[in-house]
């Protein structure tokens, strides 16, 4: 699986989010690759009918009165499948995030939670989320990819999640680039992968995702 977090950058708001949609939906149907694509919360509607969304954040709330907070419901009415909570520039308690989960699995919506360390990454898992994405915070953005930086910390994030549910998916991001790094992640056991700027403020976002779909798919075939 190969998850895009436009964050809040220029290149992956409003019509640029459709833009991008629409190269991961023709990338991710040619190398049949699952894609997903975790936007802003105002750009879920626009981006939902093209590929799969997930929302970047949900808060762990009920209908009422909370203004400014962002409601499960609302956010599965405007057509997302998932969201994407606990990001390193969007830290939730543990107790916010229990709650966030068991929200978002009341009104279906499929959840990934950030983890930056290994600690962090086996209490969360024992909250059984479907999906689990170690990020170092400090490889956020950059160039070096945790792949390489990091290799033994994607392993055990994997090992761990596994041994408390091996349903759990894992996935890595921080400074993945290019297919290299994704054919490293796969390798390292994980399930796929969590990428923001290498995508979204890539010149030729098409090139990288068919290089980034190649790598996933290759692994595919050749287990
Ligand atoms: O959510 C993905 C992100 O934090 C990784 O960012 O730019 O290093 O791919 P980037």
């Amino acid at each position: 699986m190969i998850v895009v977090n436009t964050k809040a950058y220029k290149e992956g708001i409003g019509r640029n989010a459709v833009e991008i949609a629409k190269v991961m939906k023709k990338v991710g149907e040619k190398h049949k690759v699952r894609m997903a694509l975790a936007v802003q919360p105002s750009d879920i509607h626009a981006v939902s009918n093209i590929i799969e969304t997930f929302c970047q954040h949900i808060d762990a709330i009920e209908y009422g009165s909370y203004t400014g907070w962002i409601l499960p419901e609302a956010v599965k009415e405007a057509g997302a499948k998932g969201t994407l909570i606990n990001h390193s520039e969007h830290l939730m308690k543990i107790e916010d995030i229990a709650k966030a989960i068991e929200r978002a699995k009341e009104v279906g919506l499929e959840v990934i939670v950030c983890a930056s360390n290994i600690a962090i990454t086996r209490a969360i898992a024992c909250l059984n989320p479907d999906c689990i994405a170690i990020e170092p915070p400090e490889l956020i953005g950059g160039d070096i990819s945790v792949t390489k930086a990091k290799p033994t910390v994607v392993k055990k994030a994997v090992d761990e999640v596994k041994k408390i549910n091996d349903e759990i998916k894992v996935l890595c991001g921080a400074g993945i680039k290019n297919g290299m790094d994704v054919s490293k992640a796969v390798e390292l056991g994980a399930d796929g992968i969590l990428v923001a700027s290498g995508v979204v403020k890539a010149r030729n976002k098409e090139e990288i995702l068919e290089e980034m779909a190649m790598a996933i798919a290759h692994k595919k075939q050749s287990t």
